[in-house]
């Protein structure tokens, strides 16, 4: 079976994919600091615990481990901590993937996914946005992922070895549907997460960035996708890329936008909590709206996502925080 390097798969979403990929019995090795990943988390395959910095470590385990191909999770995700502190984000994004890149140079290992993100578009003029849009980041994230995305671009011309596949995430959400993985961030701060974390009694309110954005109804509109899916998504970049398939950019969302509004309806009406909501002004670093074109995927992996449906994305979600309840 071919051999996979999973770096932060102690996390939440590189978490899902190890699960998926150990499903599918590839052989795989998890690279994690474990700064916010878990090693409960690792579902599957070996857990080594080191820093992606760490140029020695990296050769060390490269030559024993001998990868197929790599999938790196590992990076920093909050936009507002981009915001507040960039420079962690050039580091821990693009700094540290120059560095994978170099080492995985060294070694041969010539297929490499890489998890992008729809924060490269900035403030989209088309909705749903394709990845033919500009690359207009307005966050520190953002031009963070979209500079990685630009090495492995010329890499990939320098190098024709070199194949890699970018997955632009939307807004993944969600939970594992056997509940043993979920989102166990130290401080959340993403909506679906807050908003159950406030109705279980974790925070006292929700705040509400922003009601004054050119939407239906003055609060941001995002694209959430279930977590399984983006899993199944990386497990058919995988495979595309180990037979031989191109390089390719593709979004990962369902191409349907909930306003914040609506998403803290739903969590209201599955939790039964009519729990307290204020409405503050906007968040540094939000765009108004993001929501996928996701035709690409689809037609070149045959990507076919079993879990379009905000309903379940939240429920998933709420079963996880009940049962990691007051533990994080
Ligand atoms: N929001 C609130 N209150 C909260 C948390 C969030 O009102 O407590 C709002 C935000 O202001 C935003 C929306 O909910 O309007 C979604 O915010 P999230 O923090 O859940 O997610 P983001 O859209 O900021 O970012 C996420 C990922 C990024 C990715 C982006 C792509 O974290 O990696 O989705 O759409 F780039």
């Amino acid at each position: 079976m071919k051999k996979i390097l999973v770096t932060g798969g102690a996390g939440y979403i590189g978490s899902h994919v190890v699960k998926a990929l150990g499903e599918e019995g590839y052989e795989l090795l998890v690279y994690d600091n474990l700064s916010t990943g878990n090693q409960w988390a690792v579902l599957a395959g070996r857990l080594v615990q080191g820093e992606l910095a760490d140029r020695s470590a990296l050769d060390r385990l490269l030559m024993e481990f001998r990868p197929d191909a790599v999938i790196h999770f590992a990076a920093s995700i909050v936009v507002s901590e981009s915001v507040a502190e960039p420079l962690k984000y050039y580091r821990n994004n693009t700094a540290t993937t120059l560095n994978l890149l170099e080492a995985l140079q060294a070694h041969g290992v010539n297929r490499f996914i890489f998890s992008s993100t729809a924060a490269v578009y900035g403030i989209p003029e088309v909705i749903p946005v394709d990845e033919q849009s500009p690359l207009l980041p307005i966050n520190p994230y953002g031009t963070s992922k979209m500079m990685t995305e630009l090495l492995l671009r010329d890499l990939a011309v320098a190098n024709p070895l070199f194949r890699y596949v970018a997955l632009r995430y939307f807004n993944v959400a969600g939970a594992d549907g056997g509940n043993r993985i979920g989102q166990a961030y130290k401080n959340p701060t993403h909506l679906i997460t807050r908003a159950l974390k406030t109705a279980a009694g974790s925070y006292p309110e929700l705040q509400l960035f922003g009601t004054d954005y050119d939407t239906p109804d003055g609060t941001c509109v995002r694209d959430y996708i279930h977590v399984d899916d983006l899993a199944s998504a990386h497990v058919l970049a995988l495979k595309s890329l180990l037979a031989g398939g191109e390089s390719a950019i593709l979004n990962c969302g369902y191409g349907r936008g909930y306003s914040v509004r609506e998403v803290v309806d739903l969590a209201k009406k599955i939790t039964g909590v009519d729990f307290t909501v204020t409405e503050e002004d906007r968040r540094d670093g939000d765009p108004p709206a993001l929501v996928a074109d996701s035709s690409l995927i689809q037609q070149l992996l045959g990507w076919k996502p079993e879990h379009d449906d905000l309903e379940y994305i939240i429920r998933t979600a709420w079963a996880w925080e009940q049962k990691m309840a007051g533990s994080i």
